[in-house]
């Protein structure tokens, strides 16, 4: 561990050197404004600087300051996020400003801790806006900075394991230099972006630390930094039921806890089945499949599980199988989540009478 310390402590100067020639020119860059570097460091989790851009523009012309934004509509706060992905991180933001304006008389949390408490803000947000906003000697964490670390030092630990990363962000907080920490966390940042890229691609050649590196020295860019390989996505198969009677659509709420808790979903049952696997699965619910009416597939990717869905549009008679029945003004009243949204679509359209009802 000694030794890591020492090789990052190495790299602070060249880098904030290459950093000052070389600091990439972002909007929230020059100012030390809580609120901008906050607002900025919230959208580019999980999402590239030039994604990011024409969205911060429009949300400080929009929302400059952290009472506007604790007063905004909700639905002019999801209209300004639209497209960048990830919502919760704008209704955190929301909430966050709410505590800051009614509960901290307006005051950002100026300390790592403090700046924890915040909804949506973690352990490299935190680090983040500490050290930009407030020059903290707080390290900010992210991929970036791993792989930057990982290549310097020769640290070859998994990035995926807790343990590894609590130790990556000890050998960073013991090289913080006091006196430009925002600077050496941009820089880290940059330099991963921009220089010591990922894949095995990095561009030694341009970089600042090339004889530093322990990395570029024994020919291991390739390999660091290590990362467990992802587990593979299962899938599951299922078949859904856009059941119709009278003028009313068949749903049902799904549990409390787990995926898409207590959201709505059409009926389905496990397995890819056919027409007459089908009906005997209605059977089971005490329905009567009467018309067929089209059968239609589609497909659903979250983070760890893929649905491939059959589905059958049809009208059912017998028993009410314990469903909500519900009509076209009600079905808007439900939240649908959108691995549904194929099968949203088709409801919609049957219970306006347009496929045929
Ligand atoms: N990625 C996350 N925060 C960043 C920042 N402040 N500058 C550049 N890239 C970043």
């Amino acid at each position: 561990m000694k030794d890591k310390k020492e090789k990052i402590a190495s790299i602070v100067q060249p880098l904030l050197a290459w950093y000052g020639e070389n600091k990439r020119d972002l909007p929230w860059r020059g100012t030390a404004d809580p609120y901008q570097v906050w607002v900025s460091e919230i959208m580019l989790q999980q999402t590239r600087v030039a994604a990011v851009m024409p969205y911060y523009r429009r949300w400080m012309d929009e929302l400059p300051t952290v009472e506007a934004l604790a007063a905004v509509e909700e639905s002019r706060l999801m209209k300004l996020w639209q497209g960048l992905g990830y919502y919760s991180r704008a209704r955190n933001l929301q909430r966050a400003a709410q505590v800051i304006v009614n509960e901290l008389d307006s005051c950002f949390p100026d300390t790592y801790e403090g700046l924890l408490r915040l909804p949506g803000v973690g352990d490299y947000t935190a680090g983040a806006i500490a050290s930009i906003a407030f020059g903290q000697p707080v390290p900010a964490v992210d991929g970036n900075v791993l792989r930057v670390a990982a290549r310097a030092a020769n640290m070859d630990g998994d990035i995926m394991d807790p343990k590894v990363r609590r130790t990556f962000r000890e050998v960073m907080e013991s090289a913080m230099p006091p006196r430009h920490p925002g600077a050496f966390n941009q820089a880290l940042m940059d330099l991963g972006a921009t220089v010591c890229l990922p894949n095995g691609a990095p561009l030694c050649g341009q970089c600042p630390l090339v004889g530093l590196c322990e990395a570029n020295r024994l020919g291991l860019q390739a390999v660091l930094p290590v990362r467990r390989k992802k587990t593979a996505r299962r899938t599951e198969e299922m078949t859904v039921f856009l059941l119709l009677r009278e003028g009313r659509i068949a749903l049902r709420r799904r549990p409390d806890q787990g995926l898409l808790a207590g959201l709505w979903e059409f009926p389905h049952v496990p397995g890819k089945l056919g027409e007459s696997a089908a009906a005997q699965a209605l059977s089971a619910w005490g329905l009567t499949p009467m018309d067929w009416r089209r059968k239609l597939d589609a497909k659903h990717i979250f983070t760890h599980v893929e649905w491939h869905m059959t589905g059958y549009l049809l009208t059912a008679g017998g028993a009410d199988g314990g469903f909500t029945w519900a009509d076209r003004a009600e079905l808007e009243e439900l939240a649908v989540p959108s691995a549904f949204a194929k099968y949203l679509e088709e409801a919609r359209l049957a219970l306006e009478g347009r496929r045929g009802t």
